[in-house]
């Protein structure tokens, strides 16, 4: 993620400010609820009270008695804030307005445009909300030997557009401090694997800008036309900024996502990610992250190239990326699964590159410069991704399993709903080939519940992983 715009959105204020030498501007911080559901194998579905938060850089921070604003197009007004003392007693934050950033949830659906029509004209929003528990601070989601599900409808989503939907390791209270007794609910402390320059880094203001690293797991980065899902771990300072990402169209698999595709992008779906570790516990080493798609009530293995890469694994990830081992790879990338890490979407486009290393060239379908945003907003200024039913928990537990275990004692329509649509499947996320076939070279071979080829290609054979997986090697 390379999304560094800041966006000061001026809203009418609602309440004139209550406290000084504190940063909120009033007690409700006004952050939208958005179901989600923890899952467990024994449990089923369980929904949550969770809500989201904007993004810091999307409220409009101004002075304690008045309507002038405290920070600048560039930065913040050092005059008010030469330092995080002083401009906590100077200035407060606002609630955001999350309708004039162009997002709204309703349920367990959340829906993020690009542009918001204003006084008749399209202006960019390009949002970017976290998810935020009922205790007020980020839901530190932990994925280590779990699996996260999501449906997701991209459709109008043209090239140049990024629907995300990824972690990132922030603190669980945003930073929040004595000078920033807002923290999460005003969306504060995010960083990611492009260490972007953050003024409020980690909560606490740095007037000039400063640099913020930190582990990022990219589960969705797409449109209509290409996707990607790409592991980010970082040293204490820099990070594998490109990573060792899975994008179909780049593995040759150019009809697998598209409108009318294996996957058809011109209507909802649902996808799930795997977090599988060396053991099939959650403190295990992360051994793989692994993919499947449903729609239309079917189970969409994860497209594989002519080599028989389906799935992320260490060895793929240090043959196509050198920056790989240097920080650690997956190894690194699971610790900071298990530690926990915040839950992120946001929509947004690329003034500088189109978004080419998504869609274009050997990555997509896309032209080198249909993805310029002024085509984007003249053409599809409507452009805007629904993210729904979101739900993590045990391998297996958020959606239907083989044999109907799994999620059937869920305890919502929209899983049951779920649940009934995948019933007539066979597998779970697994490498299916038919029977007797020969598994290729990483591809899984054994494990539990494994049904499918035990056979390997030659040159490699069967290694038992742990009791849940084996792997051609
Ligand atoms: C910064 O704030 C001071 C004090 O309110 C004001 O006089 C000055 O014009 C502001 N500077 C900018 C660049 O907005
Ligand atoms: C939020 O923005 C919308 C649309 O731009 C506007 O109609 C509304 O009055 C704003 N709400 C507040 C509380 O300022
Ligand atoms: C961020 O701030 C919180 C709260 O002050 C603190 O506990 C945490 O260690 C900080 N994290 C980093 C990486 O500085």
């Amino acid at each position: 993620m390379s999304f560094t715009k800041r966006q000061f959105v001026a809203a009418a204020l609602a309440l004139l400010p209550l406290a000084q030498a504190q940063q909120p501007a009033t007690t409700d911080p006004g952050n939208p609820s958005l179901k989600t559901y923890k899952c467990s194998k024994s449990g089923g579905c369980v929904a949550q009270d969770t809500a989201i938060a904007l993004d810091w850089n999307y409220h409009w921070i101004h002075t304690v008695n008045g309507y002038e604003s405290c920070t600048t197009s560039s930065g913040v007004n050092t005059t008010l804030c030469p330092d995080a003392a002083t401009c906590s007693k100077n200035c407060v934050i606002e609630p955001a307005n999350y309708t004039s950033s162009g997002v709204s949830t309703s349920g367990d659906a959340l829906t993020m445009h690009q542009y918001v029509k204003s006084n008749g004209v399209y202006g960019n929003a390009s949002p970017r909300v976290y998810l935020l528990g009922s205790d007020g601070d980020y839901v530190l989601m932990q994925l280590l030997g779990q699996e996260l599900t999501f449906d997701v409808d991209m459709s109008t989503l043209p090239c140049g557009e990024n629907g995300a939907l990824y972690l990132s390791e922030m603190s669980g209270s945003g930073g929040r401090n004595e000078y920033n007794k807002g923290g999460a609910a005003y969306g504060s402390g995010y960083c990611d694997a492009q260490c972007p320059s953050e003024l409020w880094k980690n909560g606490t203001l740095v007037p000039g800008g400063s640099p913020y690293c930190c582990n990022e797991m990219d589960i969705l980065e797409g449109n209509s036309r290409a996707n990607a899902y790409t592991p980010h771990p970082c040293s204490a300072d820099n990070c594998d900024k490109g990573g060792c990402g899975f994008n179909p169209y780049a593995q040759g698999k150019t009809n697998y996502w598209g409108p009318g595709g294996t996957v058809d992008t011109s209507k909802p779906f649902t996808i799930t990610t795997q977090f599988i570790t060396d053991d099939g516990t959650q403190t295990g080493t992360l051994k793989e992250i692994r993919r499947q798609y449903i729609q239309n009530g079917q189970v969409i293995a994860n497209a594989k190239s002519s080599a028989g890469i389906d799935s992320i694994t260490e060895p793929w990830c240090e043959s196509v990326d050198s920056a790989a081992t240097t920080f650690g790879g997956l190894t690194t990338m699971g610790k900071a699964l298990g530690r926990g890490m915040v839950l992120i979407f946001s929509i947004w486009n690329d003034a500088s590159g189109y978004m080419n290393w998504l869609d274009s060239g050997s990555n997509g379908p896309c032209s080198s410069t249909e993805g310029n945003p002024s085509n984007i907003i003249s053409q599809d200024p409507d452009t805007h991704v629904v993210f729904s039913n979101i739900r993590w928990g045990d391998i297996g537990s958020t959606f239907n399993a083989p044999g109907g275990s799994g999620s059937t004692t869920t305890t919502t329509a929209a899983i049951t709903t779920t649940t009934k649509a995948t019933t007539t499947t066979k597998t779970s996320s697994t490498t299916t080939t038919a029977g007797g076939a020969t598994q290729t070279q990483w591809g899984q071979c054994g494990g539990q519940s494994w049904t499918g080829p035990t056979a390997c290609v030659a040159g490699t054979t069967c290694k038992v992983q742990n009791p849940y997986y084996s792997q051609c090697l």
